[in-house]
């Protein structure tokens, strides 16, 4: 069926901490076979599996060595193939990660590339001179810090890397390295994969005039605009599309950082659909450097309510809280202690009944809060690296202030190993993994919430399968209630044959109920509240979720 991806739910997999069955601290490929029933448990129709592909790991394999091989550590071309075949025969379909954008500074392309300006694959990447001052060609900034060109004395250039020095981006203007690429995307797909996200996607055209931006009395300008969301990513996409995607059952997800609306429906020209962030950046703060501040909940319904209205009939939506470069979500906007499941079952009702395809990241189904960092040693992330140098080194945080927010913000947060059970490493690993477990796994696994019934895994499958029941959720209008409501979080799915609503309160105290009457005679479908009706209630409890159906 084409479009299966609309009544779909895609589980989101980083595969080195999901689960090691060969003790080296790694997860593998094995551990994700082994796991798939546990998968189709929770209601799973799609695995997206972050980068598997060999890899020197600076960016834990968002760095491509070589794009046609695995990473040993992760198993065989076999293992692969097992999974493939163990996970269609339960009905999982699997997505890769596809990294186009750059490759690593070790891919053999590369190498060639940077080796002199007239070698065959001179071309394949972005290499410019320096200023005749001998500064960078531009003053954009990397987004994983310092400037976004690295010279190359072999060659005599500078080349252009969005993210670090050892992610060189890929020429989209080179028709053979296009080639390249497509030719790879055609393998993958004939080894049986469904779908691919699309990492980085909107990063694939830059401004080729390569003027400088405006810095504000910072080191680097603002690398976004002459990289991201760029009119000519489209072509570059439907090129994509015609040569290499062109089979149509091939689900295709792009990740687009600040992208619009406007960029939305645009990319819904050559993709399924796009993954956005304006919902989980109200919490940034835009002065601090790693700064959090709270966020705003009628600012956060207004952001959804516009994607959710504007894309509706016309594009399609992606609907997640985490991912692995998110912290989690009930450290965000629930709680990490007493009210943790009741947050992370009302944060899953709210987002999971709009429009779109769900997306969960390993872990989020339990609630997992964010791991804790206490020392440099126990991070792990490049990103994270940088900024031990940029802010630790140069005096503008002390490592503890560094390390309390980092607790909060960094991709560390949810990248630590998959809580399975309350055993020495939680259950991911007999030895210890590359980083560091999550301290709360005692209290917070699967086992211990498989064998619960009101858990907040357990509420995550009823959610599913009523999610999938309902006409309503899949192509209903939305209507977003009591806009204004600074505590509340309320909205209606409405086809012609009836109407659902969904009603959660953000706060981690009782608030007044809004247009409570309206509901007095509804029938409860899923709450995480032990009340069955909602007759003569004015306020609602803290983080209260229902959905109920009123016509
Ligand atoms: C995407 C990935 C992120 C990676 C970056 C560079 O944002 O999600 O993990 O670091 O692209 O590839
Ligand atoms: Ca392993």
């Amino acid at each position: 069926m084409s479009n299966w991806y609309k009544n779909a739910v895609i589980y989101q997999i980083y595969p080195q901490s999901f689960l090691d069955t060969n003790a080296d601290g790694i997860g593998d490929i094995n551990g994700i076979t082994q796991k798939l029933d546990y998968l189709k448990d929770l209601g799973v129709d799609g695995i997206w599996i972050c980068p598997m592909y060999d890899s020197p790991n600076r960016d834990n394999g968002y760095d491509v060595r070589n794009y046609y091989k695995l990473q040993e550590r992760y198993g065989s071309s076999d293992d692969f193939d097992v999974l493939v075949d163990q996970a269609h025969q339960r009905g999982i379909r699997i997505i890769m990660d596809l990294v186009l954008n750059h490759t690593s500074n070790e891919n053999p392309w590369f190498q060639e590339s940077a080796a002199s300006k007239t070698n065959a694959k001179s071309d394949w990447y972005i290499w410019r001179d320096g200023k005749p001052n001998g500064e960078p060609p531009t003053n954009w900034g990397a987004i994983f810090g310092g400037s976004a060109w690295t010279y190359c004395p072999e060659r005599g250039q500078y080349y252009l890397h969005t993210f670090s020095p050892y992610q060189p981006d890929l020429n989209w203007e080179s028709n053979e390295m296009k080639e390249a690429l497509f030719q790879m995307v055609r393998w993958w797909i004939d080894r049986g994969v469904d779908g691919f996200r699309l990492d980085a996607i909107n990063f694939l055209s830059k401004d080729l005039s390569f003027p400088d931006g405006p810095t504000e009395n910072r080191q680097y300008a603002d690398i976004y605009p002459f990289v991201a969301n760029r009119p000519k990513v489209h072509q570059y996409l439907a090129e994509l599309k015609r040569k290499a995607l062109y089979d149509g059952k091939i689900l295709t997800v792009g990740e687009a950082s600040s992208a619009t609306v406007a960029d939305a429906l645009s990319f819904a020209n050559e993709l399924d659909m796009i993954f956005q962030f304006e919902h989980v950046a109200l919490d940034i703060s835009p002065t601090v450097p790693w700064g959090a501040k709270s966020t705003d909940i009628t600012e956060l319904k207004r952001c959804l309510n516009k994607w959710q209205t504007q894309l509706h009939s016309r594009a399609w939506n992606s609907l997640f809280w985490e991912n692995h470069d998110q912290p989690r979500i009930v450290s965000r906007l629930g709680s990490e202690d007493a009210l943790r499941e009741k947050s992370a079952k009302m944060l899953a009702v709210c987002m999971y009944f709009m429009e779109g395809t769900p997306f969960v990241y390993q872990g989020q189904e339990l609630g997992i809060p964010n791991t804790k960092f206490y020392s440099k040693a126990e991070t792990r992330d490049i990103e994270v690296q940088n900024a031990f140098t940029q802010l630790v080194d140069t005096g503008y945080y002390t490592e503890e202030e560094l390390l309390e927010r980092l607790s909060r913000r960094c991709r560390d947060t949810g990248r630590t190993p998959m809580l399975w059970d309350n055993s020495e490493y939680a259950g991911f690993s007999t030895v210890q993994p590359w980083i560091k477990v999550n301290e709360r796994y005692p209290q917070i696994n699967v086992q211990e919430q498989e064998a619960r019934a009101d858990s907040c895994l357990n509420f995550y499958k009823s959610l599913f399968r009523l999610r999938k029941s309902l006409q309503e959720v899949c192509e209903g209008e939305f209507i977003l209630l009591d806009e204004q409501d600074p505590d509340t979080f309320s909205y209606l799915r409405r086809t012609g044959h009836g109407t659902i609503a969904v009603i959660c309160n953000f706060r981690p105290y009782a608030v007044q109920f809004p247009s409570a009457k309206l509901y007095a005679d509804a029938e409860i479908l899923l709450s995480n509240a032990e009340l069955t009706s909602l007759r003569n209630r004015n306020t609602l409890d803290a983080f209260d979720a229902y959905v109920i159906r009123i016509e």
